[in-house]
């Protein structure tokens, strides 16, 4: 089926809070039960404790997605680490042991809109958010210091990739990461994004 478009003007996102959580009844991912699970159940208490805020992204009165942010360290001391994460290390006089993150902790579009299923209707919807996530962590740049963004990336949904293509790097260097990928019993694989795009694995990301 060939997919509609989305543009940033066809979406709109609202912060979960008591007030608007009857409207996450409505969403549904069978690509990933957990992760629907996690907005119906988990995510408004996140919210109301302060260990993280839920964004529901509207198309229409459609909730077509959600991601869920919270704060995080990415460490400098990881066991194999990716050789880019040095450069963090080279750019201070100081041996920082971590760098600053906004962790994306759960991240999943509804199936009418995940861009991988043949039925699906839309697609870009993700880049979208990942844009949405982008403005919150320049936003933390400016106010409290933020370098990277982090990520569990999950393996069974092929998040990696989009991580990837969005221009995530893997947080191991490749041997570890392909271990890991091979491994039956990781569920998930830990990522970073320089938001200063100084930092990483994509050739356009050099400036
Ligand atoms: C990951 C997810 C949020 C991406 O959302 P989406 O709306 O389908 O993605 P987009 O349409 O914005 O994709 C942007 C680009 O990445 C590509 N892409 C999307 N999913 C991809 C995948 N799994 N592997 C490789 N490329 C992928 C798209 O084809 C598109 O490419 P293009 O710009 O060259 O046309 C969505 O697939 C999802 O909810 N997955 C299930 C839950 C999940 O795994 N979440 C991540 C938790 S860590």
């Amino acid at each position: 089926m060939t997919k509609i478009q989305l543009k940033p003007e066809d979406i709109r996102f609202e912060k979960l809070t008591g007030e608007n959580s009857h409207k996450i009844a409505t969403f549904s991912s069978s690509v990933s039960k957990e992760l629907d699970a996690f907005l119906k159940e988990k995510a408004l208490r996140e919210h109301s404790i302060n260990f993280s805020k839920t964004y529901l992204f509207f198309h229409g009165d459609v909730l077509a997605g959600y991601v869920t942010l919270l704060t995080d360290k990415q460490s400098l001391k990881i066991e194999k680490g990716n050789p880019f994460l040095v450069q963090f290390k080279d750019k201070t006089e100081e041996p920082y042991m971590s760098v600053p993150a906004l962790k994306i902790g759960r991240m999943c579009v509804s199936d009418n809109y995940n861009s991988q299923l043949e039925t699906s209707e839309y697609h870009g919807l993700g880049r979208l958010m990942f844009a949405s996530v982008l403005n919150n962590a320049s936003e933390l740049k400016n106010t409290v210091g933020c370098r990277v963004i982090t990520t569990h990336a999950k393996k069974n949904t092929g998040a990696y990739k989009w991580y990837l293509k969005m221009g995530f790097c893997f947080s191991h260097n490749d041997e570890k990461t392909k271990d890991l990928l091979a491994k039956e019993d990781v569920e998930a694989i830990p990522m970073f994004y320089d938001i200063n795009r100084t930092v990483g694995n994509d050739p356009k990301a050099y400036k």
